[in-house]
């Protein structure tokens, strides 16, 4: 089984007598409260899915993740963790606080090892290559200008009303993969329902391995991406016609999306190797965002870090679209069509069409998937 990063499966999680007496004591700390993002991340932290990450970020590390991409320890890390305490949270070095919910709900237990003021136009502009316009601004400019960092301690995971099933840890997935005796496992990163190309890149990815995670980003996304709840949807029943069901798994990934390109496909290999896989896809523009990134950016930062700083592999995919020329889906690698004879469209098209009622081509979403989008638009239109 491949190592984690950084090479021990983190668990801050605590049961039994332990979790009790850490929540007594919460109950009697000042407390700082998370919102959705961070809740997210904490909870991916407390489960492993960040390891090596024990907490939020310190100083020392947001500045190396920021300026070169690894955290103080020399361990390669792509994008801050970070938490920032609301107005009026009183926060100080060598603190203990309680971290709770914006519903409430006490999470666990973070001891402070650093309070600092990051600049954000710099972690705007290294991290995301992003300007006024990018959605992480729209975060970073959300919420406060201090950021703590120190090791957490969790008694109580954000609770979800969606997709509990689908909820695996990354021992859970490790598990699942030992048991099904897969050896190499390509994960499937999207925040969007599964078309035609995405299907091409998960079949071909197949062909090359035991089992295939099919492992959808349901944490915070832009409010114009689809919901993962209608996602679901379509994985279900995308999965269940087209699949062969010994050799793919469905689970959901709880990160928010940072729309942050090529280092934010860093972070999801990263986690996806902590979940237990080998390898994952990265396609076009992976992550992106607007026209923030170039094309293959997001497969190109790979070759920035030395062997063996990251274990997962790289499935690497060109432009993937219908080819009516050959007759099935392909790439300019495999395919010597000309323009006339691809059909790509545009999310934006499609979104016009599924609004209308329409089913896009056979050539471009599967029928049954394209029924499910049509629905949900329209359920959408009525509210
Ligand atoms: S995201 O997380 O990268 O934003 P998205 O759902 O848009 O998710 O894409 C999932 C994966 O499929 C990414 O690796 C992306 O690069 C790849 N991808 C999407 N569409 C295509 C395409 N037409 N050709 C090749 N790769 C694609
Ligand atoms: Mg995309």
């Amino acid at each position: 089984m491949i190592a984690p990063h950084g090479g021990t499966l983190v668990n801050r999680l605590v049961e039994g007598d332990e979790r009790t007496s850490l929540l007594e004591k919460a109950a009697s700390l000042p407390a700082v409260t998370l919102n959705s993002r961070e809740a997210s991340d904490l909870e991916m932290i407390a489960v492993g899915a960040m390891s090596p990450l024990q907490g939020f970020m310190n100083e020392a590390d947001y500045q190396g993740v920021v300026n070169n991409m690894h955290l103080a320890s020399g361990v390669a890390w792509p994008l801050p963790v970070v938490l920032s305490p609301k107005a009026g949270e009183e926060v100080a070095v060598g603190a203990e606080v309680a971290l709770k919910g914006e519903d409430g709900a006490i999470y666990g237990v973070m001891t402070i090892d650093s309070v600092y003021q990051p600049n954000k136009r710099e972690e705007l502009e290294k991290c995301f290559k992003g300007d006024e316009e990018h959605p992480a601004w729209g975060y970073l400019s959300s919420i406060g200008d201090t950021y703590i960092g120190g090791t957490i301690i969790v008694a109580n995971l954000p609770q979800h009303e969606k997709h509990n099933e689908y909820r695996l840890t990354p021992a859970q997935t490790r598990a699942a993969f030992a048991e099904k005796g897969w050896n190499t496992i390509v994960a499937f990163q999207t925040r969007n329902p599964i078309h035609r190309a995405h299907e091409y890149l998960t079949k071909v990815a197949l062909e090359q391995t035991d089992g295939l995670l099919v492992h959808p980003l349901v944490g915070d996304t832009k409010s114009d991406d689809i919901p993962s709840d209608v996602r679901m949807k379509c994985y279900h029943v995308l999965l269940n016609k087209y699949y062969p069901l010994d050799r793919t798994m469905l689970a959901v990934y709880p990160q928010a999306m940072r729309y942050g390109g090529p280092r934010e496909a860093i972070l999801h290999a990263l986690c996806r190797q902590n979940y237990g896989c080998t390898h994952i896809i990265i396609g076009r523009d992976h992550a992106g965002v607007g026209s923030y990134y170039g094309t293959f950016d997001a497969q190109q930062i790979f070759s920035q870090f030395a062997d063996g700083e990251i274990l997962i592999n790289t499935l690497l995919f060109e432009h993937a679209f219908y080819c009516k020329l050959t007759g099935g889906m392909a790439s300019t690698k495999s395919s010597p069509a000309s323009n006339e004879d691809k059909i790509f469209l545009s999310g934006t098209k499609v979104r016009e069409m599924l609004t209308k009622g329409e089913r896009p081509p056979v050539e471009f979403t599967r029928p049954e998937v394209a029924d499910i989008l049509i629905e949900a638009y329209a359920q959408t239109a009525k509210a």
